[in-house]
C-alpha cells in the first residue's frame, strides 16, 4: 500500500518533471522515491517515460549506470521498462542532513547509443529516533540557585531530517524544573533547563529526571536521557536549638564537673555549614567562672562552686554557629536548689552589761539577731539558751530576740553568767551554731554587813591597862568592794553618865575593842555597848551588835568591917545625923557588948559584921578570933561573923573581955582586917566599970599595927563617908530610913559607898553574890531589908538624874529579877 501510494505520487511527480525534462533536457527521467524500499520495488516505468517501447530494451541494451563513480542503487527491467530497486537506499547514508537527497542515475541505451539521466529524488522517512549523546546528563546545582535559572542540556540527535527530526522534549514531571527549548537562528533546537522552584538539599539531595526527545516524524520516535541533578549544599541553614530555653536545677554545692544541661543544636546543612561550636554569648564573667560549656557536645558544666546564696537562678545565653558563621541563640536558665549549707548566725545588736543585780525580772537586758542565709526551711531557725540560767529568749519582731531576765538576780550568789545561745535551722540535717554572751553582775549595795555573833561579850579583869585590847568583832558585807568595806564605829551612848568613848574605842578597819580606860569593878562591872558595822555604799547599809563588857573582880580591896566600930571611935555613941528630922534613930554604935551573967554555952553574944567590896571569893568573908583574953570563952561563927560563948559564964570570969578578931576575904591573895571587940560581962550596964580601963586596956597589948592602921583608915573612911551621906540627905531633906533593926542595928549609912548607888541607880547595882556570902549561917540575922531597894537609899537622884533613868533601860530586867530574889531570900531568913 505504503509503496503503491508512494509510487502514485512519483509518478505524477516525474510526470512533471517529464514534461518539462522532454521540452528541456531530452531524455532526462526523474523519479521520487522513500528511502530504504525493498529490493525489486518499482520506482517507475522508465520505458514509457522516455516513449520507447518496452520490447526493445532489451534490444537496444537498455541498462542503468551510476552518475559518475556512484553506486547503482536502480536496474531496469528489461522486460517491462519498470525502475526497480536493487540496492538499499538510505538516505541519511547518502545525503545526511541534505534538505534534498537526489541519486543521479543514466539509463543507457544502445543501437542507437542513447542516454537519459534518471533523477530519483529520495525522500526521508522517519526511520530514526532521537538520540542523546549519553544517558545520564548530571548536573551539581547548587541550592541557592535562584528561581529561572538555566542549565544547558545536550541536545539529542536525530538523523532524520525535517519534520522527523527531535522536535521537541518532554521533561517528567518535578516540581523544580522544566525544560525550556529554543529553536536557534539554524533551526537547531537547544534546550535548557530552566529551575521554576529553589532546590533544598537539605529535603532533596538529588533529583533524577528522565527527559523525552520527541521528533515529528509519524510515527513518532523519541528518545530519553536520564538528567541527575545532584543538589550541592549552601549554608543556607542556621544551627537551630532544640529547644529555645533550656532549663535545669541544680543543687547548690555541686560537685565540679557535673553535667547542668547538655544543649543541642542541629543544622540542616552539611559539611562544615552543620559544623557546629557552642559559645556563650555575652555571658556575665562571673558565670563563667561557674560553668563552662563544651563547644562541641554543647554540655554544659559546673566549674565553680555554686552558692545559692550569691545566685539563686543563672541565666545563659548560648550561640550556636556553624562555620560559615549562621548562629543562632539558645537560653539556658539554670535554677539552683538550697541546699541548708549556712549554720544560723547569731550576733548580738546590744547587750546591757553589766546588769545591775537589781532589775526586775522581765528586764531585758539584750537584743540578739539571728539570720540564716538559707532559704526556705533552711532558714528557720530555733533559738534557745541553756536551762540554769536566770535568763531566758523572747522571740521578738522577725529574728530578733529579747534576751530577758526571768528572776531575782544576785550578785553574791552569781556575779557573772556566760550565756549560750544556741540557734539551730530546720535543715535536713540542721545546722546550729552557738555564741557565748558574757554577763556580768554589777553590784548594788544590797547587804548590810552582817555581824558574825549575835552579841559579843568581852570580859575583863578589873585594873586593866588602858588601851588593852578587849575582843575584836567581825561583820561581813558580801558586796562588791566599797558597798562592802566594812567599817566599825561605836555607837554613842553613856555609860555611868560618861560618853562611851571615854570606856572603849573600836577600830574602824579590824573591830578590835580597845579599853580606853582602866575598869574598876567596884564602880561598874559590866556594861553594854553598841557597835555598829556599816558599809562604805551609798547609801551605806549598817547594823548594830551589843557588846557587853563584863568586869571581873580582882581582889584589891580588903574586907570592911563595919561592927565594931573601929578603933579610935567613941565607944556608947550614938550618931544621930544633924539633918535628921523629928529625931528618928538613925544608928546606933554599940562597941562595948554586955554579955549577960546568966549566958549559957551558945549564947549569942555579939557579931562582927565586915562587908568586902569586891565580889565573890573575894568577897567571901571568913572570921577568926585571933587574940582572946580568955580563949575558950567565945567562939566566932567562921562564916557568920557570930560571936558566942562556948561555955556558961562563970562568977571568975573577968568581967571585960576582949577579942581580936580578923576577918579575911577570900582571895588570891587574900586581904584581911581586924577589929577588937571588948565584951563586958555583966547585966547592966550601969554596973560597968570605967570604960576607958576597958577601951585602953589593951593598948600596950601584942594587937600588931597593922590592926591599927586598919582602924585608923576604916574609921577614916567611914567619917568621911558618913560625912558625904549627911550631906547628901541633908540637902534631900528626906527623913532618913532604919535599915537595920533587931539585936544589932546598923544604919544603912554604914555600908560602904559600893553599895550605895554609885552609878546613881539608887539601887545595889551588883548585889550578885554580896548578901548571900555576908549572911551564910545567920540564924538571928540581924539585916533586915525594910523596903524593897527600888527606893533610893541615896538622895543622888537628883544630881545624877540623868543616869538613872539611862541605865534602868539596859540593866532594867536583870535589876528587876536581882531585886526579886534579894526580897524573897531575905524575909525567908527572917
Ligand atoms: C565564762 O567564760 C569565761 C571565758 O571563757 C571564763 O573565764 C569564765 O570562767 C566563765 N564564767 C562562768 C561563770 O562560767
Ligand atoms: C555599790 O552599790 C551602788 C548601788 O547601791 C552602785 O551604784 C555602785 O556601783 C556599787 N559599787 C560597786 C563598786 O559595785
Ligand atoms: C543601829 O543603831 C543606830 C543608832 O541607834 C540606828 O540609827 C540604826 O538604825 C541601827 N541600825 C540597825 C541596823 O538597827
Amino acid at each position: 500500500m505504503g509503496h503503491k501510494a508512494f509510487s502514485a505520487l512519483g509518478l505524477v511527480t516525474s510526470l512533471g518533471v517529464f514534461v518539462v525534462t522532454l521540452q528541456t533536457v531530452c531524455g532526462d527521467v526523474a523519479f521520487s522515491l522513500p528511502e530504504e524500499m525493498k529490493r525489486g520495488t518499482v520506482v517507475g516505468n522508465i520505458a514509457n517515460d522516455i516513449g520507447l517501447d518496452a520490447g526493445k530494451l532489451a534490444a537496444r541494451k537498455a541498462r542503468i549506470d551510476a552518475d559518475g563513480n556512484g553506486k547503482r542503487y536502480c536496474d531496469i527491467s528489461p522486460s517491462t521498462g519498470d525502475l526497480i530497486v536493487t540496492n538499499r537506499i538510505d538516505r541519511e547514508a547518502l545525503c545526511g542532513k541534505k534538505a534534498s537527497c537526489v541519486l543521479k542515475e543514466e539509463l543507457v541505451l544502445e543501437n542507437p547509443l542513447e542516454l537519459h539521466r534518471i533523477s530519483i529524488h529520495v525522500q526521508d522517512i522517519n526511520d530514526n529516533a532521537p538520540q542523546f549523546s549519553e544517558d545520564l546528563i548530571s548536573f551539581e546545582i547548587r541550592e541557592s540557585a535562584i528561581k529561572g535559572a538555566r542549565f544547558s542540556v545536550t541536545e539529542a540527535h536525530d538523523a532524520d531530517i525535517g519534520a522527523n527530526a527531535v522536535q521537541r522534549y518532554n521533561l517528567q514531571n518535578n516540581d523544580h524544573f522544566t525544560i525550556n527549548v529554543a529553536t536557534e537562528a539554524g533551526g537547531r533546537k537547544h534546550s535548557d533547563l530552566v529551575l521554576m522552584k529553589e532546590l533544598d538539599r537539605e529535603q532533596e539531595q538529588e533529583l533524577k529526571l528522565v527527559l523525552t526527545a520527541v521528533d515529528g516524524g509519524s510515527p513518532q520516535k523519541s528518545g530519553t536521557a536520564t538528567i541527575h541533578v545532584t543538589v550541592l549544599d549552601a549554608n543556607d541553614n542556621a544551627p537551630v536549638f532544640s529547644r529555645a530555653v533550656y532549663k535545669a536545677n541544680i543543687p547548690e554545692n555541686s560537685q565540679l564537673d557535673t553535667i547542668v544541661v547538655t544543649v543541642s543544636a542541629t543544622d540542616a546543612d552539611a559539611g562544615p555549614n552543620g559544623d557546629i561550636t557552642y559559645n556563650f554569648d555575652h555571658v556575665a564573667q562571673d558565670y563563667v567562672s561557674l560553668f563552662s560549656l563544651d563547644p562541641k557536645t554543647g554540655a554544659i558544666r559546673v566549674i565553680g562552686s555554686i552558692d545559692y546564696e550569691t545566685d539563686n537562678s543563672f541565666e545563659l545565653r548560648i550561640r550556636a554557629k556553624d562555620v560559615p558563621g549562621l548562629t543562632s541563640y539558645c537560653t539556658v536558665i539554670i535554677d539552683v536548689t538550697d541546699v541548708n549549707d549556712n549554720p544560723p548566725a547569731i550576733s548580738l545588736k546590744s547587750l546591757f552589761n553589766p546588769i545591775p543585780e537589781n532589775v526586775s525580772p522581765g528586764s531585758q537586758v539584750g537584743i540578739i539577731n539571728v539570720q540564716d542565709r538559707d532559704s526556705g526551711t533552711n532558714r528557720q531557725v530555733h533559738c534557745s539558751i541553756q536551762q540554769n540560767v536566770p535568763f531566758k529568749l523572747v522571740p521578738s519582731i522577725k529574728n530578733y530576740y529579747s534576751l530577758v531576765t526571768t528572776g531575782q538576780l544576785d550578785r553574791e550568789l552569781v556575779s557573772e553568767y556566760n550565756i549560750t545561745i544556741t540557734a539551730t535551722d530546720e535543715g535536713s540535717p540542721p545546722l546550729s551554731s552557738s555564741k557565748t554572751v558574757h554577763l556580768s553582775v554589777a553590784d548594788i549595795n544590797d547587804n548590810p554587813p552582817v555581824f558574825e555573833e549575835q552579841s559579843y561579850s568581852a570580859y575583863v579583869s578589873e585594873n586593866n591597862k588602858p588601851g588593852s585590847t578587849l575582843c575584836s568583832v567581825t561583820a561581813r558585807d558580801p558586796d562588791w568592794r566599797q558597798n562592802g568595806t566594812v567599817i566599825y564605829s561605836l555607837l554613842p551612848g553613856e555609860v555611868n553618865g560618861a560618853p562611851v568613848s571615854s570606856y572603849l574605842s573600836v577600830n574602824g578597819d579590824t573591830g578590835v575593842i580597845h579599853a580606853v580606860r582602866s575598869f574598876d569593878y567596884e564602880q561598874l562591872r559590866s556594861f553594854k555597848v553598841q557597835v555598829m558595822a556599816r558599809d562604805n555604799g551609798s547609801p551605806p547599809l549598817s547594823s548594830n551588835v551589843t557588846v557587853s563588857v563584863f568586869i571581873s573582880d580582882v581582889n584589891d580591896n580588903s574586907p570592911q568591917i563595919l561592927y565594931p566600930a573601929p578603933e579610935g571611935n567613941s565607944f556608947m555613941t550614938e550618931l544621930v545625923p544633924k539633918a535628921a528630922h523629928g529625931g528618928s534613930l538613925v544608928s546606933k554604935v554599940i562597941a562595948v557588948d554586955l554579955v549577960p551573967k546568966a549566958a549559957h554555952g551558945g549564947s549569942l553574944v555579939s557579931k562582927v559584921i565586915a562587908v568586902d567590896a569586891d565580889s565573890g571569893q573575894n568577897a567571901w568573908l571568913s572570921y577568926h578570933i585571933v587574940k582572946s583574953s580568955d580563949p575558950g570563952l567565945f567562939t566566932i561563927g567562921v562564916h557568920s561573923g557570930e560571936i558566942r560563948t562556948q561555955r556558961d559564964i562563970s562568977e571568975s570570969d573577968s568581967m571585960k573581955q576582949n577579942l581580936i578578931v580578923a576577918v579575911k576575904d577570900n582571895g588570891q591573895p587574900s586581904l584581911s582586917a581586924t577589929c577588937s571587940m571588948y565584951l563586958l560581962i555583966s547585966d547592966n550596964l550601969a554596973e560597968v566599970p570605967e570604960l576607958k580601963d576597958v577601951s585602953y586596956e589593951e593598948k600596950n597589948s601584942k594587937l600588931t599595927s597593922y590592926l591599927i592602921i586598919a582602924l585608923v583608915s576604916v574609921s577614916t573612911f567611914f567619917l568621911t563617908f558618913i560625912i558625904i551621906i549627911l550631906g547628901v540627905r541633908f540637902c534631900r531633906r528626906r527623913k532618913p530610913r532604919m535599915l537595920f533593926d533587931g539585936a544589932v542595928a546598923i544604919p544603912g549609912a554604914y555600908l560602904p559607898p559600893n553599895y550605895a548607888d554609885v552609878d546613881g541607880a539608887g539601887t545595889l547595882r551588883s548585889a550578885y553574890n554580896y548578901d548571900a556570902y555576908l549572911t551564910t549561917g545567920s540564924r538571928t540575922s540581924d539585916f533586915k531589908f525594910v523596903t524593897s531597894y527600888n527606893d533610893n537609899t541615896l538622895p543622888a537622884e537628883q544630881t545624877l538624874r540623868k543616869s538613872a533613868t539611862d541605865f534602868t533601860d539596859v540593866f532594867g530586867d536583870f535589876l528587876n529579877q536581882n531585886r526579886f530574889n534579894l526580897k524573897v531570900g531575905r524575909h525567908r531568913e527572917i
